[in-house]
């Protein structure tokens, strides 16, 4: 089973969703049945660590971003994944535009899909203060942990 979390830079948010459900997986010991990653559907921060502000948050919560970098979303995220979640409906727009017309196997969803969440977005918090980037953790762990009891009744 493997998942793709998808932002605009990833830098901010799929970072943290990625470091959020890696942590998660490992807590439950479903290492290894459930592999994580993450991208962007922009290419701006490629190469690069994630943003502080996620760095910090994430490690307040025991949990560490340590060794991720940016990649922009590719064609093998589609054909080698199950599921290539998105964090707001501009990412969903993109991912969708962008799928190969075929050999795809993920699905391709908002993270706040029922029944993980109410079908609302993940806010972009890179232009806003910290507060921000505290609201994107409650989000999306909230979110990860609904998506492992999901998973979970899968595999
Ligand atoms: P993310 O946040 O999509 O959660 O990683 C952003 C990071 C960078 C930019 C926008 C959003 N940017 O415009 O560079």
């Amino acid at each position: 089973m493997k998942i793709v979390f998808v932002c605009l830079g990833n830098i901010c948010r799929s970072p943290l969703a990625e470091g959020i459900m890696r942590h998660l997986v490992e807590k439950a010991g479903l290492r290894g049945q459930i592999d994580v990653c993450s991208a962007g559907t922009g290419a701006w921060h490629a190469g690069e660590p994630p943003d502080p502000r996620s760095t910090a948050v994430a490690g307040a919560h025991g949990v560490t971003l340590a060794g991720q970098s940016g990649r922009q979303v590719a064609d093998a995220d589609y054909f080698d994944s199950d599921l290539i979640l998105a964090m707001d409906q501009s990412n969903l727009e993109t991912l969708r535009a962008r799928q190969p017309r075929s050999g795809c196997k993920a699905q391709v969803a908002l993270l706040l899909a029922p029944p993980r969440g109410d079908g609302g977005e993940v806010p972009d918090p890179y232009y806003g203060g910290e507060r921000g980037f505290d609201d994107v953790y409650e989000l999306v762990h909230g979110a990860c942990e609904k998506l492992l009891v999901q998973l979970r009744l899968e595999i």
